[in-house]
Order: C-alpha cells, then structure tokens, then sequence
C-alpha cells in the first residue's frame, strides 16, 4: 500500500512556520492530476496565506478552529459553468482534494479537509469572504501547514464491509 494513505490524518494544530511556496506548487500540481468527470476539470484553487483572513475562517465555519494556527488554506470550488451536475462537481473536487492531503504527507506536510457545500450559508460565506464567482460551488476548505500535533496510524479496515461476488 502507498505509505502515505496509511499515515495521513487530519491535523488541527499548525507550527507557526510558513509552507514553501514550490510545495504549495507540489500540492496543486497533484490536485490538477486527479480524474475528473467527461475530464472537465472543473475545479478552482483559492490558495490562503492571509493570516487575518485565516483566522476569520472559524467565524463563519463552526468547525475549522485548525485555521487559527494553519498557515495556509487551499479552498477547492467547482465550476458549475464547467460541470453541470453538482454531483459530478463533488466527485472530481473530492478526488482532487485527496490527491492533495496524500502528497502533503510525503512533503512533511499536515492537512485538514473541511467541507463547506452543500450548507448554503457557508458556501456563501466563502463567496463573499473571498470574491469567488458565484458560479462556483466551494465543496472544502484545506487546511495546510507543518503539524503541531502528532497522530498515529490506525486501523480501520472491516471485512464485514465487504461482499464479494464471484
Ligand atoms: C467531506 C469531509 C468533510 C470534513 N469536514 C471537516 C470539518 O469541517 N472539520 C474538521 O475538523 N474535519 C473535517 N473532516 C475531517 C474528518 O473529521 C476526518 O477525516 C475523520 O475524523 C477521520 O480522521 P482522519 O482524517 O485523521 O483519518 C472532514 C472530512 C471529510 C471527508
């Protein structure tokens, strides 16, 4: 198994350390290579290193306290001029945001997704907080940043989870 789908979890306390900017780069360069649907690629990244903006996050999005101390947040939207169906939207940005959390982990990175669609108040909090189009559907908001916190590696696998049809 990749090394990396293993060891990642979600961190919610941040070093007060700026993240590099070529690994902010990484991270995006992992993000546009993800699948999409009909290979639209709707998606859009708000990358936030404002840090009152940051902090201002937990005001209008109840559980992003993380963004107090994350030096850097990247907001994944959809285009819905791009992709006509919010599902599908949902779909490529997910796939998108994972391929982000797992190469912040090979860069020593930590990271958080936090959604903001489908809830309607934070989508528009988001809109106006940062000038997104109204056309995009902001589906999360990830925090990133070096941990400040150490998570271990857990064990989630369930086999009665599975069926097998053979
Ligand atoms: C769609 C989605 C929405 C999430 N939203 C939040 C959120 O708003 N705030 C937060 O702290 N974590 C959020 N998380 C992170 C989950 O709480 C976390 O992945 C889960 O508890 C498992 O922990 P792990 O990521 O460390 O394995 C979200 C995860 C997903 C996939």
């Amino acid at each position: 198994m990749i090394e990396a789908i293993k060891k990642r979890r979600s961190i919610r306390s941040y070093q007060n350390k700026p993240v590099e900017p070529e690994k902010i780069n990484e991270l995006l360069q992992a993000a546009m290579l993800a699948p999409s649907a009909m290979n639209l690629m709707p998606w859009h990244f708000t990358v936030v290193t404002n840090r009152e903006k940051l902090t201002q996050i937990p005001t209008y999005h109840p559980y992003t306290n993380m963004m107090k101390t994350a030096p850097c947040a990247i907001i994944v939207s959809g285009d819905r001029a791009i992709t006509k169906k919010d599902a599908f939207i949902y779909c490529d940005c997910s796939a998108a945001i994972m391929n982000i959390l797992l190469s912040a982990v090979d860069l020593d990175l930590g990271t958080c997704w936090c959604a903001i669609a489908p809830d309607e108040s934070r989508m528009s909090a988001f809109r106006s907080a940062f000038d997104l189009p109204e056309a995009w559907l902001p589906v999360a908001v990830v925090a990133v940043g070096y941990a400040a916190e150490q998570k271990g590696m857990k064990d989630t696998f369930k086999p009665e989870r599975i069926t097998y049809c053979e």
